[in-house]
């Protein structure tokens, strides 16, 4: 390898197992975790290396098209998608095939493993690039060990000081992992036993717990916990402000309000809730009102803000997040909010399935909405990952 320019790093990502364990109808790889697939969750440590890498995924034959359009929405570009074998190792080989010549280093992931932090592919990678041969990341093993019988009977305890759980990405010079693939007689669970039956050193390097295998229905469980634990959350800030129209109905925080002057608009006019719509959207980093509901859109002409409200809940839950809470301040001379407040605020906090608080003030008389031209509501919103 040459240490004088940049490396060229590859990651065979092998997601083309079925997950019989799980027991999910789709391929384990294609199953939800928080709003993304396992894959994508892996795809995404990938992008998120300080190493720039090319990614390789393998599918099975079934998801070809499915895990082309996930990697390129996770990766920003396209990327080498190849239909897996019958078996883990045959799978690995069927990427490696496509690994360009130029590359330095290989690291193989197993998709199932959707929580590896970008940082550990980092380490491997650095870890590889130092040492000149295979690395891999491993834990040590907490438990006490035993060697059992095939009727249970426990013969011997293990020495566990000697052992260490290993995980992917699994990282080793092109040349080395090639060649081991191409001399295997035997069927291994890791790329590590091929290289080492080869004749090749490999290491092991510090592994992340994170790295956990995705294998039951509990470890997507606990993969569920960490995530919403742990994800930061996002808040958003949206405004709207609409003129007063005397000859319409005043439809405002989701509330008629009879004998009220209306506001003007393509829809109901409703400022506080298409305030908060556009606060979601933000903290989701999906675009604002107009671009998503567009005011050409016939299905929203007319419409009530539950109609946008309900529409941007389900877009930022099918993102991957859960709303926190959100406060809204309406501004302006009339109506008089206080006495429907705690209406309006059960009411928006049903429609979003979190807390809304609604405030009201008045500009002292400046402005437009002191001269009682119209009104303005200002949202912030919090997003938990
Ligand atoms: N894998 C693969 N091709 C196979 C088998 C497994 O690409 N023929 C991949 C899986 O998609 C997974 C990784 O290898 O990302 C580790 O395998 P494992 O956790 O055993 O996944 P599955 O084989 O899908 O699950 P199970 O053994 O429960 O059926
Ligand atoms: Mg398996």
């Amino acid at each position: 390898m040459d240490s004088f320019s940049t490396p060229r790093v590859a990651v065979v990502i092998v997601a083309a197992g079925s997950g019989t364990r799980l027991g999910a109808e789709l391929p384990k790889a294609f199953v939800a975790l928080q709003g993304r697939t396992l894959l994508e969750h892996s795809l995404h440590a990938v992008r998120g290396m300080r190493h720039a890498a090319e990614a390789i995924v393998v599918a099975p034959a079934s998801h070809l098209d499915e895990a082309a359009e996930l990697s390129l929405r996770a990766v920003g570009r396209a990327v080498t998608v190849v239909a897996g074998g019958a078996t883990r190792q045959a799978s690995v080989a069927e990427g490696l095939v496509t690994v360009d010549p130029g590359v330095d280093v290989v690291l193989v992931h197993d998709a199932a493993r959707a929580l590896a932090p970008s940082a550990l592919f980092d380490a491997v990678v650095d870890a590889v690039l130092e040492r000149g041969y295979g690395v891999v990341p491993g834990l040590p093993v907490s438990d006490t060990v035993k060697r059992v019988g095939e009727d249970g009977q426990v013969h011997e305890t293990v020495d566990r000081s000697r052992l260490s759980a290993v995980q992917t990405p699994q990282g080793f010079p092109r040349e080395q992992l090639l060649t081991a693939y191409a001399l295997a007689r035997s069927e291994e669970t890791d790329d590590a036993g091929l290289v080492a039956a080869a004749g090749f050193r490999v290491d092991v390097v510090p592994g992340d717990a994170h790295a956990f295998k995705v294998t039951t229905p509990w470890d997507l469980r606990r993969a569920e916990e960490l995530l919403t634990g742990s994800a930061a959350p996002r808040v958003g800030t949206g405004s709207d402000t609409h003129a007063f129209d005397p000859d319409a109905e005043l439809w405002l925080a989701g509330l008629h309000w009879p004998g009220e002057p209306g506001l003007a608009g393509h829809s109901d006019g409703d400022a506080v809730a298409h305030a908060i719509v556009d606060a979601l959207l933000s903290a989701a980093g999906l675009g604002d009102i107009g671009g998503v509901f567009g005011t050409g859109d016939p299905r929203f002409e007319g419409a009530h803000g539950d109609v946008f409200l309900t529409e941007a809940r389900r877009l930022v839950e099918e993102a991957g997040f859960r709303i926190g809470n959100v406060s809204v301040q309406l501004v302006g001379n009339r109506p008089k909010f206080s006495p429907r407040r705690v209406e309006a605020q059960e009411r928006l906090s049903a429609l979003l399935g979190a807390p809304v608080s609604v405030g009201a003030t008045t500009t002292d008389g400046l402005g437009f909405t002191g001269r009682g031209e119209g009104v303005t509501a200002l949202a912030t919103a919090l997003l938990l990952g």
